[in-house]
């Protein structure tokens, strides 16, 4: 039998490199060993691909140590389908073909289409969405413009660009508090919470250093819960939803709270009022077609005290480690971690780079 030969890459150049990095290692101890051909791929923080160790233990996080990609021997994968992975130097022997790319990859260069291009120039099938949905969900803007055409609630906004001036009478409509957030952020870095007007201009020169392009967003009363989506052999399929809650002296799911495991309670499957789960399922499924989705992604929600839902964003590649809200999500549903790496490789190998996919 021969096996599958898939690649894993992670690391990054976005400020999510570490996240991707135990999100990696958590993949490389899942994916059966006796089907597949494991590459392990690292891109450092600078952009450089190296070819990493197959080795789950050196990625997690130890005390308060972050995890990363250290340099190594260098490998490139040139935008020509008749190539392959290309050793840079000595050590990076036996590449070449691979059969699928598991770009466990978050935020910026990883999640937004970027890499994803870079594959379907190389003609490599991957793991998660193509390029317009990984690029449109990574760009709150553009992704609500999508997601508000297909009749879902999202929050009223105001873009701003840096150097341009503000509409501070649209702002002033939104209402306070506000959340000034980067366009195409993650893991609530440049977010701010703002209650009062006064200090909008320092929370927009906070999300300008992440993004010229920022969102000035009103507040959503709500819960905070997530639904996964997967796609199977038969369509997408959603997850039991599963809630978040910040406790603490958080004001939102900042970046602290995210990473602090302290700081928030993760309860799945969410309890939710009668027909509420089934919305959120529905709504959550409506929202991948809507981008474009492929493979997966994690859809996250406000639900009002009425169960009103509105959509938050669209994690195209989702924290994935054992222990992040995906895999939990799909555990409580019935689809173990093994199976859930498994399912997705498998979606990728259904269907070739291209148009005709
Ligand atoms: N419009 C909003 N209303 C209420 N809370 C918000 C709003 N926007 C963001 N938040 C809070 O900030 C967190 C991070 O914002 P989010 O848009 O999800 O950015 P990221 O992509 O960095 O996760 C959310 O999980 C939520 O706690
Ligand atoms: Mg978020």
């Amino acid at each position: 039998m021969t096996r599958t030969r898939v690649a894993v890459l992670f690391g990054g150049q976005s400020t999510e490199h570490a996240i991707s990095c135990v999100s990696a290692g958590s993949v490389l101890a899942a994916l059966d060993r006796e089907r597949y051909d494991v590459v392990a791929i690292g891109i450092t923080p600078q952009g450089r691909w190296v070819l990493a160790p197959d080795d789950p233990s050196q990625l997690t996080i130890s005390g308060r140590e972050l995890p990363s990609v250290k340099d190594g021997p260098a490998v490139a994968l040139p935008g020509d389908p008749t190539v392959g992975l290309v050793p840079l130097e000595d050590g990076a022997a036996l590449l070449g073909a691979v059969d699928v790319v598991f770009p466990v990859l978050h935020g910026p260069y990883g999640e937004d289409g970027t890499v994803q291009g870079l594959l379907e120039m190389a003609g490599v099938p991957y793991v998660g969405s193509g390029v317009l949905a990984s690029a449109a969900a990574m760009d709150k803007a553009v992704a609500k413009v999508l997601l508000r055409e297909e009749g879902l609630a999202v929050a009223p906004s105001v873009q701003v660009r840096s150097g341009e001036p503000v509409d501070r009478e649209a702002v002033l409509a939104l209402g306070l508090p506000v959340f000034v957030k980067p366009a195409r952020g993650g893991s609530s870095i440049g977010i701010t919470r703002v209650t009062d007007l006064a200090g909008l201009d320092a929370a927009l020169e906070v999300a300008f250093a992440s993004d010229p392009k920022v969102l000035v967003e009103a507040a959503v009363v709500g819960r905070e819960v997530e639904c996964g989506v997967l796609e199977t052999a038969d369509g997408p399929r959603a997850s039991l939803p599963a809630e978040v809650r910040v406790v603490g002296d958080y004001d939102f799911y900042d970046f602290e709270a995210k990473y602090l495991d302290a700081a928030t309670e993760l309860t799945v499957p969410a309890e939710l009022p009668d027909g509420v789960t089934e919305a959120l399922q529905t709504a959550a499924v409506r929202a991948y077609r809507a981008l474009g989705c492929e493979g997966l992604a994690r859809v996250d929600f406000f639900v009002g005290d009425d169960g009103a839902l509105t959509v938050n964003e669209v994690n195209t590649m989702p924290g994935f480690t054992s222990t992040s809200m995906f895999p939990r999500m799909w555990a409580a549903s019935g689809v173990a971690y093994p199976e859930l790496v498994d399912a997705l490789v498998q979606a990728a190998l259904r269907r070739r780079p291209g148009l005709l996919r």
